[in-house]
């Protein structure tokens, strides 16, 4: 017997859901077939489906202008409520310019095979249009097309499209099904478990011995953690999501007690926004249940963007009532060979020349060159699978030269 006790709200209160089921479904299906089409990128299957099923929670749809205008300036939706990261739907002129306002559309996947998987409609309330380069100062801090998220704003539609959503069609091809698990289920999960308190570990790497040191000191202070690794689209040299995917059974398997960690997918777009994606990041896994939320070094972070801890400061510029969650900041976390553990500054008082830490970059040559990464930086598990990953990768590109 657990006792009572109330869970998370989703951001704004209601846990949205934009599915359309049974009849509803095949009668709007039977009227998508008819409709204009759009297609959608990966980063708008992702969005689609994650407004449907409540993880960008209170949103019900594609911004409008004005919606659009309180986030990218000042970080909240017109109702006040905290919002950072444009959820918009970028189409050419053309396409905008042949589709009326007031009048549905149908929101299509061109599948792997060519074919048409209609997966939603979209009541169209408004086009506009906008600056790419005041979104991308404003949301990514740079203009520079260098950056990955900067450079995907500039190659999209001049035209954004907006309105309310329905889902009929998941995307065809959902990868790993036994970790899908939508806000509605984790939130189920937690309630089974009784875990009154539950951390979110975002990733879109292996898990190294950081990662695992801050996500089991979080752990020490709640009942549960969501190892919730991003799995939508990432940029090419990010590790793929189904090596990790083996990395992250792996090391649970053998490093975590098994019913105090639930591992499911985000299938979420990385936008590598920094300080803004972490109060994204925050407020969807507020949306999955979760009341604890992990903020380390450099958060969504890519290059030299941003600083170590900006993702630490923004959350300073909202009060404590405007996010639920609770952040849970940590320093750069490294393994010292004095204190034979793993640690942060802030307990750790040895000079640097003990500290072991490997960049992202260094981590790629050395599996390139073969060469196993150190215990103390990675557990042997995960090195194995990366190393068998980057070897493979490089004896097939060798095939096809
Ligand atoms: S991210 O793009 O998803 O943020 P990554 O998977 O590397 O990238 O990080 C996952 C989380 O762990 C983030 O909160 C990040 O800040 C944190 N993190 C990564 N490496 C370290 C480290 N060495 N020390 C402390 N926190 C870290």
């Amino acid at each position: 017997m657990t006792r009572p006790f109330r869970q998370m709200p989703p951001h704004g209160g209601v846990l949205i859901d934009r599915m359309l089921r049974g009849e509803l479904r095949d009668a709007a299906l039977e009227r998508a077939r008819t409709l204009p089409k759009i297609y959608l990128d990966r980063v708008r299957i992702s969005d689609l489906e994650l407004i449907a099923v409540g993880a960008y929670s209170p949103l019900t749809g594609f911004m409008d202008r004005e919606t659009y205008e309180t986030v990218v300036e000042d970080m909240r939706l017109p109702n006040g409520l905290a919002w950072t990261i444009p959820i918009v739907l970028p189409v050419d002129r053309e396409t905008a310019d042949a589709l009326p306002i007031g009048r549905e559309v149908a929101l299509v996947e061109r599948t792997a095979s060519g074919e048409d998987n209609i997966m939603g409609i979209l009541d169209l309330a408004e086009k506009f249009t906008y600056d790419k380069e005041r979104e991308a100062q404003l949301v990514y801090r740079t203009t520079e097309d260098k950056h990955p998220g900067v450079a995907r704003l500039y190659r999209q539609g001049d035209v954004y499209l907006a309105g309310d959503i329905w889902l009929l069609n998941r995307p065809s091809k959902i990868e790993f099904p036994e970790f899908r698990h939508d806000p509605a289920q984790t939130r189920r999960m937690f309630a089974e478990r009784g875990w009154r308190r539950v951390v979110a570990f975002q990733t879109r790497n292996p898990i190294h011995r950081a990662h695992e040191y801050i996500q089991k000191v979080a752990l020490e202070i709640v009942d549960g953690l969501l190892l919730h690794p991003l799995v939508g689209e990432t940029k090419k040299d990010d590790i793929p999501a189904e090596v990790r995917m083996r990395s992250y059974q792996a090391i649970l398997r053998d490093y975590y007690p098994p019913d105090r960690v639930i591992l499911g997918v985000f299938p979420a777009a990385m936008r590598y926004a920094g300080p803004r994606e972490a109060v994204f990041h925050a407020i969807c896994r507020q949306n999955y249940g979760c009341t604890h939320f992990i903020v380390g070094r450099d958060h969504a972070g890519v290059g030299n963007y941003y600083g170590t801890y900006d993702a630490h400061y923004i959350f300073d510029e909202f009060l404590p009532h405007e996010l639920a969650i609770t952040p849970l900041f940590f320093e750069h976390a490294f393994y010292c060979t004095k204190c034979k553990a793993v640690t942060t500054r802030k307990t750790c008082p040895h000079d640097e020349k003990y500290h072991i830490y490997l960049s992202g970059t260094q981590v790629r040559r050395m599996l390139e060159q073969g060469i196993p990464l150190p215990e103390e930086f990675t557990r042997p598990e995960v090195s194995r699978i990366l190393m068998e990953a980057v070897q493979q990768r490089k004896a097939a590109e060798a095939a096809g030269k």
